[in-house]
C-alpha cells in the first residue's frame, strides 16, 4: 500500500522546553508554585485529574517546588503528564493534529529512517544534558537522592522509579536499542532494571554481556521528546534504531552526545541521563508497584541490579514521572499509540490490508483490546486480517474488526457494531497464541504448563447489504449543524460515528418515494398507497 501524504511539518519540539511553551500557549499546562510533597501529594493530584476531568480538558502538571516526606527540598521540578495526560497532549508533543497523521508519519519513518548524528566535538561541552555532571565522590554523596521521583500510589507503591527510555548496545555488534523500561531506585547509586526477558535489551544485549562475563553499559534518558518516548515504547524488530525512527518522524536527525562514563551516546537535549552498568551476575527483587493492567503487581520478580556511574542533567532539570497502572495513565496513552502505529504500518503497508485506522483503547491498557477499522465494500477476508493482527500483536486479547462508519474513539459506536453486526457462531473465534504477560485473569492457570492462553477474534463488519442506518439524510443534518453552530448558548458539537443516513442497495426507489412524500408533508398520500395494500385478518 502506498503512503498517504501525511502533514509534512518538521517538528517544532526540539526538547521539553519548547514543548512547555507550546502547551502553555494552548492552555494545556497547569503550574503549581506552592511546596508539593512528591511522596504524598503530587501524584494523587495528577491521578485526580485523570479520574475526574474529561480527557479534552486535562493538562500537564508542573510542580515547581518539590519537597519530600522526610523534609528534603529538591532543586528539580516535577513535570507530570507531559507524555500522556491525554491523547491530545501526546499528539501536541508529536506535532500532529490528527491521530491518522501519527500513523502515517510512523509508517514513513519505519520505511525511511534518519540516522542520528553526534554533535560536533567543539559543541559537546555545551550539550544541555551535560550542563551538570556528577561522577565519583560527588555522585556518591547525593546521587539519585537529587531526583524527585514521586511515589505514584501512596499507601500501595513499594518503589519509586524512572519509567524512561533506556539505551544499550550489543557488546559485540554495537547494534543500539532504545526501550522504555522501568528502573527502580534503591540507593544513591543503585537501581534495579525491570526489563522483561522477552524485550530486546534483556534478550539480546544483556544475554550477550552475560555470556561474555561482563556487565552491560546502560543510559537511562529522563525528559526525552515525546517522539523519542513513542518510538522507544514501540515493538519494532530488533536491530531497528528507535532514534533513527524519531529523527525521521520529526524531520531531522536526533542530536547525540557521548556519555561521560559508558560507551553510549544519548540525546543532547534531554533533561537528564543516568549512566550505569547493569549487572549480569546479581539480581534483586522488584517489589510492588502499579502495572499496566491496573492492579498492584506484588510479584518479587528478581531483576538485574544497575550500578550508577554518572548522573548528568540540565542546570534546571525537570524530572518526568511516567504514571502506569489504573487506566487512564501516561503509559497506556503512549503504549496505545505506539502499538496502533506499529500495527497499522505492518497491516496496511507491509501486508496490504485496506485498513483505515487501528485503535488500542486505554481501558485495555493500550495493549489488550485491538480495534481495526476497515474500508467498507472491499473483498478482503476479515478473518485473515484478524488473525494477522493477532499474530503480529501477541499480547492482545480481543481483536475486533469494524466497518469504516464506526468511530473507534467512541465505545457506543463500537458496541453498536458488536450488537448488530455479529452472529456469534459465525463471527467469533477463540484462538491460541497469546503472550498473556501480566494479565491477572490468567493467574489461576499459572502452574498449568500445558495451557496456551487464548485470544478472541471478532468480525463485527456487515456481511450483507443492511437497511439504511436509522438517522436523517445528510442534507437535513447539515442544516441542523449550521443552525446549531449559529447559537452561542449551546455546547460545541463532537460528532464521531454515523451522524446521517445514506441509501443502501436494499433501499428501493419505492422506499425513496415514500420517504419523500413524508418529507413533503403528504402523509395522506402514503396512507392512500397503504390503503390499497390492506389485507383481511386470517
Ligand atoms: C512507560 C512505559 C514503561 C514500560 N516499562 C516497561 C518495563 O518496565 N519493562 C518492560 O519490559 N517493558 C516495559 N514497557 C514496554 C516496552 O517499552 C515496549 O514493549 C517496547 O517495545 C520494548 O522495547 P524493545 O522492543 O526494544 O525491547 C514499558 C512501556 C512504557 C510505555
Amino acid at each position: 500500500m502506498p503512503f498517504a501524504t501525511p502533514s509534512e511539518a518538521t517538528s517544532q519540539v526540539h526538547d521539553l522546553r519548547d514543548l512547555l511553551d507550546v502547551l502553555e500557549a494552548r492552555g494545556k499546562l497547569l503550574r503549581f508554585d506552592e511546596a508539593m510533597c512528591k511522596d504524598t501529594e503530587a501524584m494523587p493530584l495528577f491521578r485526580l485529574q485523570l479520574c475526574g476531568v474529561p480527557e479534552a480538558e486535562r493538562r500537564v502538571m508542573l510542580f515547581e517546588h518539590v519537597v519530600g516526606a522526610a523534609g528534603q527540598r529538591y532543586g528539580m521540578a516535577l513535570l507530570a503528564g507531559v507524555y500522556g495526560a491525554s491523547a491530545d497532549i501526546l499528539r501536541i508533543g508529536l506535532g500532529c493534529e490528527q491521530r491518522t497523521d501519527v500513523l502515517q508519519r510512523v509508517a514513513r519513518a519505519i520505511a525511511e529512517p534518519v540516522t542520528p548524528e553526534l554533535i560536533r566535538p567543539e559543541l559537546r561541552a555545551s550539550a544541555p544534558v551535560h550542563e551538570v555532571v556528577h561522577t565519583g565522590r560527588d555522585l556518591h554523596a547525593v546521587g539519585l537522592d537529587a531526583l524527585p521521583a514521586p511515589v505514584e500510589e501512596p499507601g500501595f507503591s513499594q518503589i519509586i522509579r524512572t519509567g524512561m527510555p533506556m539505551i544499550t548496545k550489543d557488546p559485540e555488534t554495537g547494534v543500539r536499542n532504545v526501550g522504555t523500561y522501568n528502573a527502580f531506585i534503591r540507593d544513591r547509586t543503585r537501581m534495579v532494571a525491570g526489563i522483561s526477558e522477552v524485550h530486546d535489551a534483556r534478550r539480546h544485549h544483556w544475554a550477550t554481556a552475560r555470556r561474555r562475563g561482563e556487565d552491560l553499559p546502560v543510559a537511562i534518558v529522563v525528559g526525552v521528546t515525546p517522539t523519542t518516548m513513542l518510538m522507544s515504547s514501540m515493538g519494532v524488530p530488533y536491530g531497528v534504531d528507535e532514534l533513527a525512527l524519531a529523527g525521521a518522524f520529526d524531520g531531522r536527525a536526533v542530536e547525540l552526545v557521548p556519555c561521560k562514563t559508558v560507551p553510549l551516546e544519548v540525546p543532547a537535549n534531554a533533561e537528564m541521563v543516568i549512566e550505569g552498568l547493569l549487572s549480569t551476575s546479581v539480581l534483586e527483587p522488584r517489589l510492588g508497584f502499579s502495572e499496566y493492567p491496573g492492579y498492584i503487581n506484588v510479584a518479587e520478580d528478581p531483576q538485574p541490579v544497575l550500578h550508577v556511574t554518572a548522573i548528568t542533567h540540565r542546570a534546571d532539570a525537570m524530572f518526568t514521572p511516567m504514571l502506569v497502572g489504573f487506566p487512564p495513565s501516561d503509559t497506556n496513552t503512549v503504549w496505545s499509540l505506539a502499538n496502533a502505529a506499529h500495527l497499522y504500518h505492518q497491516l496496511r503497508h507491509v501486508a496490504g490490508f485496506p485498513l483505515v485506522d487501528v485503535e488500542f483503547p486505554q481501558a485495555g491498557a493500550g495493549n489488550d483490546i485491538c480495534l481495526l477499522r476497515v474500508e467498507r465494500d472491499t473483498a478482503i477476508d476479515i478473518v485473515e486480517l484478524l488473525q494477522s493482527a493477532a499474530d503480529l500483536h501477541r499480547m492482545g486479547k480481543w481483536f475486533i474488526a469494524v466497518d469504516d462508519d464506526v468511530d473507534l474513539a467512541d465505545w457506543s459506536s463500537v458496541c453498536w457494531a458488536l450488537s448488530y453486526r455479529v452472529a456469534p457462531e459465525r463471527d467469533i473465534r477463540v484462538v491460541e497464541g497469546r503472550v498473556a504477560a501480566l494479565d491477572p485473569a490468567e493467574l489461576p492457570f499459572a502452574g498449568d504448563l500445558g495451557r496456551r492462553p487464548t485470544r478472541v477474534l471478532i468480525d463485527a463488519t456487515m456481511k450483507h447489504a443492511y437497511a439504511p442506518v436509522a438517522l436523517p439524510a445528510k442534507r437535513y443534518m447539515v442544516a441542523a449543524i449550521e443552525r446549531w453552530n449559529r447559537r452561542s448558548d449551546v455546547p460545541p458539537l463532537r460528532i464521531g460515528g454515523p451522524w446521517h443516513s445514506t441509501a443502501t442497495p436494499s433501499w428501493s426507489a419505492a422506499d425513496e418515494h415514500l420517504a419523500q412524500l413524508i418529507v413533503d408533508g403528504d402523509y395522506r398520500a402514503v396512507g392512500r398507497i397503504t390503503a390499497g395494500r390492506q389485507t383481511p385478518v386470517e
